[in-house]
């Protein structure tokens, strides 16, 4: 099943082969540096891959908005860099020690390495954008990162106090993780040249699948088992309460609400009071709840895109917003 999946995400970048392998080409050219221990650092990046799924959904964008240009390319690869950046500044945020089923740079080469390494990153994918004159998209770029360090210090605040419900949970992850694949889409139809409605239409598109996104994310935290490379459980232990959690909580009688949060509070670095927290929210309708959720955002993402003129790149990008919500990792 696993497996299957990921074949269906091989099929869609195959639709798009030659343009992503320009993006790949680029992406590892920006990170060539002549600092040894730098170098070190980004080999081993490049060699545990994402999915990357961010390029693609720049250059499926782009497809559908008149048509995939060198400008889409850097695109892709200023936003790969961007989210790499991210990616090890949150496993220093979050103490993360594995990701990609491996370990992570902080877990290697500690917090200090890894924050400069995502700062390189960030900052090779402005002198990109900045060189080819691409201003139009590097905007767009920036506003993403800005609202991506907003949510997750407006997830930092909410954890501390323990104070989480449904809306300041979807105003967290539409900043944290659906603003970066809002802008994937905005910055692929920008790079074709599309009209400015068109580009605002992408973007809307994209939040929606970036929420689906980051709703999925957490729920693959609860499952028993999933591929996802990263621990399972660690939200809770993050005290960080998602979907399915704060949905539990919703329906619980207040005896029961004390004690999940008297738990998260106290006992988070207990595996087996951990374990009965997730126990709990299976039993539920925790999950279920959290699936209904992403559901309907990808229902409104794929009718956004019905307006768009029927192609095989507008097919690939409804299989990708399918993907993003059936992915096992
Ligand atoms: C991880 O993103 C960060 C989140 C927003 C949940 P991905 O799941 O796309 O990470 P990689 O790049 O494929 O490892
Ligand atoms: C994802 O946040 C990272 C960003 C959006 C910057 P999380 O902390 O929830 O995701 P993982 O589980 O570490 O990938
Ligand atoms: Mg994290
Ligand atoms: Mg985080």
């Amino acid at each position: 099943m696993a497996t299957f999946i990921m074949r269906q995400l091989d099929e869609i970048r195959n639709l798009v082969g030659e343009d992503f392998r320009a993006y790949q080409g680029q992406f590892r050219a920006m990170i060539k540096t002549p600092v040894p221990l730098l170098s070190i650092v980004l080999q081993y990046l490049v060699s545990r891959k994402g999915k990357q799924v961010r390029p693609l959904f720049v250059l499926l964008s782009a497809a559908v908005s008149g048509g995939i240009t060198a400008r889409s390319h850097r695109a892709a690869t200023l936003i790969e860099l961007l989210h790499t950046a991210t990616l090890l500044h949150d496993d220093v945020v979050d103490d993360s020690y594995q990701r990609r089923g491996g370990f992570t740079i902080n877990a290697l080469w500690k917090n200090k390495v890894s924050v400069l390494a995502g700062d390189y990153l960030l900052s090779r994918g402005l002198l990109l954008s900045l060189d080819n004159d691409d201003c139009h998209l590097l905007k767009i770029a920036s506003q993403a990162t800005q609202q991506m360090s907003e949510g997750e210090l407006l997830q930092i605040e909410r954890a501390r106090k323990l104070d989480m419900d449904e809306p300041a949970y979807l105003e967290i992850i539409r900043k944290k993780t659906a603003s970066l694949i809002a802008a994937c889409c905005a910055i692929g139809a920008a790079s074709a040249g599309a009209p400015e409605h068109n580009i605002e239409k992408m973007r809307l598109v994209g939040e929606k699948i970036g929420m689906a996104f980051q709703i999925k994310d957490d729920l693959l935290d609860y499952e028993k088992t999933n591929a996802l490379g990263k621990p399972t459980a660690a939200d809770l232990k993050e005290k960080k309460i998602t979907l399915p959690m704060i949905y539990t909580l919703n329906q619980a009688d207040s005896k029961t609400k004390k004690r999940i949060i008297r738990t998260i509070k106290r006992h988070n670095n207990n595996p087996e009071k951990i374990r009965e927290l997730i126990e709990i929210v299976r039993n539920n309708g925790g999950m279920e709840y959290a699936v209904r959720k992403m559901e309907k955002l990808k229902d409104e993402a794929k009718e956004l895109l019905g307006d768009f003129p029927p192609s095989a790149e507008l097919q690939a990008l409804k299989k990708l917003v399918d993907f993003t919500i059936e992915r096992k990792k």
